[in-house]
């Protein structure tokens, strides 16, 4: 088991991509802090997840675009005696070009996407540097990587996500802080689901979303957790600053 006797937080953890991740880390055997808003969602989580074992999972709701919750739910997995992972998972999305983005939908989802990543780092960073390491995995997107049309807040908060990777990298590399980034194609998560909901025709703008990449197909929640896993664990030890594309080769073209 790659994650016994380690401590992790996934942000965004109830849901989707951070869900099957926290799933994936208990059964290596990782005690996971299960982090996002919704109660029931979250303790649904918490319970599916705790049972299947070995590791143990506990939510702790948290808003992302609350700094004070922020420094309260790292205070809190601290009492857990480390913090070996941290996941910056959770993400909101929007579409919409400049002249549709209302000035406060764009800071709430920088609030979420950015900031709550860069405040999630901020406070578990020191913890790291005082036990000698420990890996950073931000969840960004092909949207970070290459230009999307209509949704330019969402692609804005991607690229900054790669940013963060990247100077976090070289600033807490001789801390033994390894920081890398997951940028994943469509998956089919709640996020794909409420989007493709708003779609006049859900099922062509599924087939559409399908066809412009190579693979033909959308990504699973599972395939994108094996490659979170991946970046978080000691066999991607001499990894950091890397940016890896989980994406069926939509940013190859
Ligand atoms: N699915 C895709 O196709 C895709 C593609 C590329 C990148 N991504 C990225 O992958 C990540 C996960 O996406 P997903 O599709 O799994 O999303 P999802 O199904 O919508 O789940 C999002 C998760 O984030 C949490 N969250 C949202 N706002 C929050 C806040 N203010 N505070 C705390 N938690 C918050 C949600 O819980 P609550 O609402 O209860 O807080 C939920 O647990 C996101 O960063 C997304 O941008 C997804």
């Amino acid at each position: 088991m790659r994650f016994q006797n380690k401590t992790v937080i996934v942000t965004g953890g109830s849901l989707g991509i951070g869900r099957a991740a926290a799933a994936a880390f208990a059964r290596e055997g990782a005690a996971v802090a299960l982090v996002s808003r919704d109660l029931a969602n979250g303790a649904d989580a918490q319970r599916e997840i705790d049972a299947l074992g070995p590791g143990e999972v506990r939510f702790i709701a948290t808003d992302l675009a609350r700094e004070a919750d922020i420094q309260r739910m790292v205070e809190d997995v601290q009492q857990w005696g480390r913090i070996d992972v941290l996941v910056n998972n959770a993400g909101v999305y929007m579409q919409g070009d400049v002249t549709m983005t209302a000035l406060a939908d764009w800071e709430q989802l920088m609030a979420v996407n950015v900031t709550g990543a860069f405040l999630c780092t901020k406070y578990v960073v020191p913890i790291m540097q005082a036990q000698g390491g420990g890996a950073i995995v931000n969840v960004s997107s092909e949207a970070g990587l290459v230009g999307i049309k209509n949704q330019v807040a969402y692609n804005v908060s991607k690229t900054a996500l790669i940013a963060l990777t990247q100077s976090c990298a070289l600033d807490h590399a001789a801390q033994g802080i390894r920081v890398n980034c997951v940028c994943p194609g469509t998956t089919y998560t709640p996020l794909v689901e409420a989007a493709l909901g708003r779609a006049s025709d859900p099922t062509a703008e599924r087939r559409r979303l399908e066809s412009v990449r190579p693979l033909d197909r959308l990504g699973t929640s599972d395939e994108i957790a094996a490659a979170i896993l991946y970046m978080a664990s000691d066999e991607a030890g001499y990894t950091t600053g890397a940016v890896l594309s989980v994406d069926g080769g939509y940013t190859a073209q």
